[in-house]
């Protein structure tokens, strides 16, 4: 198997935006998985982690609640300053939280303290339409940004529940439209959730940036799960596109060697498989 992001000596090269666009480019996929402390960040750089997120799930998985809403920018900037502390070439990933970003100014000034108190390198933020202003904004001010469609969690009230997006034939073409409208604005990677794996591998051909899947088929060009549902230590309903890949270990079982099966069942195309994926 090719190791496109490892140098000669075997240690992982600095992962840039064009680093993750070249790798679209050749077909290669590369391995995002959340992360919102050091200790972690270091396991799982080591385990050829290429994009480390901090994401608002930590609301959830890390603080207890039902769901992302009160995670608060503050709570971001934090633990996204603790993945930085020891991050060397992963790519650094955060989350911008509820209502962090409801205008553009607003978005410019909390992507600011994510990348100036936190060192995040690339900010994500949920959601189509209106918000596609606000990555114009933020692009045009040199901060990268990675665009979030299909389910959006902060909008869990709104939508009365987690489902799945993008079913109807013209909810998947204003997916479609967002998804062309948010790559044209500027941002440089585009996160999928529980979108069907046909509409999800449309918009990844129809897009020159890459996409991150979760729920959201094997043919986006990389793949993103919570560290927590990977350990199988997430309190509740487990989704079915998560998988416990500590219970599959043969041989070694350690949170490194979890980390490593979930990154080489990426690159080798084996996950997500029929049963995480949606119709
Ligand atoms: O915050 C998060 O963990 C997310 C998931 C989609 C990976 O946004």
């Amino acid at each position: 198997m090719s190791k496109p992001t490892y140098g000669s000596d075997n240690s992982m090269q600095t992962i840039t935006i064009n680093t993750l666009k070249k790798m679209k480019q050749a077909g290669e996929k590369f391995v995002v998985l959340t992360v919102y402390d050091a200790s972690f960040a270091a396991v799982l750089e080591n385990a050829g982690v290429e994009v480390l997120f901090t994401g608002d799930s930590l609301g959830m998985v890390v603080q207890g609640h039902e769901t992302t809403v009160p995670v608060t920018i503050d709570h971001m900037v934090y633990h996204t300053s603790l993945v930085a502390r020891v991050r060397n070439n992963a790519l650094l990933m955060s989350d911008m939280p509820f209502m962090s970003f409801s205008d553009p100014g607003r978005a410019l000034d909390n992507a600011s303290r994510l990348m100036q108190e936190g060192g995040a390198q690339i900010v994500k933020l949920e959601g189509g339409g209106d918000t596609i202003r606000v990555v114009e904004n933020l692009a045009k001010h040199g901060v990268p940004v990675c665009g979030h469609l299909g389910l959006q969690p902060q909008s869990v009230h709104k939508l009365g529940g987690y489902r799945v997006q993008g079913r109807e034939k013209e909810a998947a073409q204003t997916m479609l439209n967002d998804a062309k409208a948010m790559q044209d604005a500027g941002a440089d990677l585009l996160l999928l959730e529980c979108v069907p794996a046909s509409l999800a591998k449309t918009i990844t051909e129809t897009l020159s940036i890459p996409t991150i899947g979760i729920g959201a088929g094997r043919d986006c060009d990389s793949q993103v799960l919570v560290l927590y549902d990977l350990l199988g230590i997430s309190m509740g309903h487990r989704p079915k596109f998560s998988k416990d890949f500590i219970a599959d270990l043969t041989g070694e079982i350690s949170i490194e060697a979890a980390v490593r099966a979930y990154v080489q069942a990426v690159k080798q195309k084996q996950f997500p498989a029929d049963q995480h994926t949606f119709e």
